[in-house]
């Protein structure tokens, strides 16, 4: 074979499989070149190296010395190509990541729990008609909780069966369900009649005593917080819930003003829901008269607090005249509430803290 043919087809080789090598869109196309050029049993290249033996003796080194820079010029190539399109798939993915012709996707983000949207929302209707935000502790004492809210030492509503009363180490429960049975010695030993002894607090109402100890009249404050009972948790009931608790003073309240506040309040909330409210004849130690407050739920009515005048006795142990001033009260469940917005009926859903539940929220 003549040298010139030989190198001839070298020439041709190289230039077919360079451009093979540079135009081959993605890894399998590339893999197929490799194998058509550089296959080691009947690749091109294998296939020219075997004409080298065809070629005229004197020519062979020359021959010799071109084959072998063709097939690193090949080789080289081959080696640029698989450079290039590693470089591409990671551009690709670079890219695809920040199309902007991509429809977005919104991140997943977190929200309020529903009980502080409520809050949230009833601070901004209350603030609306004038009521600023007071706060009180969780854990009270006695006075704030009962006495200075006309409740007595023999009253059952200090029963330790409906109170989280907390101990100190030197005191020890006496067992007895209500205080107001024990007989005078019995009473020094039964923590629940120590003026000490400190304990969650059952009701909101506490704030109005702070309050008003605090400040002198007029007030119009809203108060809302966790209160604490000792019931069993089922659909209706949780050892911790939270109150919205209400308190206008002023000279001349009447029980008209708490009625339309409470509608007021019920219909901004509520918004174009047709929720009612109504209120029916009950009793508290701290107001007088009193009502409790119910709301349309389903079919029927389901209460969702108390409320009513306060009482002089009230207005007397935080050192206000009861004949100078008169006010309004009210003390209404957030859960109640928050339930009736999202018409869900078992308050556990609230406090078990599934997202999947809190995220329909
Ligand atoms: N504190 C009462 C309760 O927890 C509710 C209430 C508040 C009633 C204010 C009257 C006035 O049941």
């Amino acid at each position: 074979m003549a040298l010139a043919e030989f190198l001839d087809d070298l020439e041709r080789l190289r230039g077919e499989a360079v451009q093979r090598f540079e135009t081959a869109a993605d890894p399998d196309a590339l893999e197929q070149a490799r194998i058509e050029y550089l296959g080691a049993k009947s690749g091109r290249l294998k296939t020219a190296q075997k004409g080298l033996g065809r070629v005229d003796k004197a020519d062979k080194p020359t021959a010799g010395k071109q084959f072998n820079a063709t097939k690193q010029a090949i080789e080289a190539a081959y080696e640029t190509a698989v450079g290039r399109l590693e470089r591409d798939g990671r551009d690709g993915q670079a890219t695809a990541a920040t199309d902007p012709t991509l429809p977005g996707i919104r991140p997943v983000l977190g929200h309020l729990h529903p009980i502080t949207q409520t809050i949230e929302e009833m601070k901004d209707i209350m603030g609306r008609l004038g009521f600023t935000v007071a706060e009180g502790p969780e854990v009270e004492d006695p006075w704030h909780n009962f006495e200075a809210l006309n409740i007595p030492l023999d009253h059952p509503a200090r029963d330790p069966l409906d109170n989280f009363y907390l101990a100190t180490a030197q005191q020890s429960f006496s067992g007895r369900a209500c205080p107001a049975r024990s007989s005078g010695q019995e009473a020094a030993t039964d923590i629940t009649a120590d003026p000490r002894t400190m304990l969650l607090r059952s009701q909101t109402s506490t704030v109005q005593i702070r309050v008003m100890e605090q400040t002198p009249p007029p007030v119009r404050i809203i108060s809302l917080g966790r209160v604490y009972r000792p019931d069993t948790a089922d659909a209706t009931h949780y050892p911790m819930f939270h109150q919205i608790e209400g308190l206008l003073v002023d000279r001349h309240v009447t029980m008209a003003d708490l009625k339309s506040v409470l509608r007021l309040f019920a219909s901004a909330f509520f918004e174009q829901r047709d929720v009612h409210i109504r209120f029916r004849p009950s009793f508290f130690p701290f107001t007088e008269p009193s009502v409790e407050v119910d709301m349309t739920w389903k079919d029927g009515w389901v209460e969702m607090g108390g409320a009513g005048m306060v009482d002089p006795n009230v207005l007397r142990a935080v050192g206000y005249d009861p004949d100078e001033v008169t006010g309004f009260a009210f003390g209404l469940g957030v859960e109640r509430i928050c339930m009736n917005r999202h018409q869900f009926d078992d308050i556990r859903a609230l406090f078990q803290n599934d997202v999947r539940v809190l995220r329909q929220f």
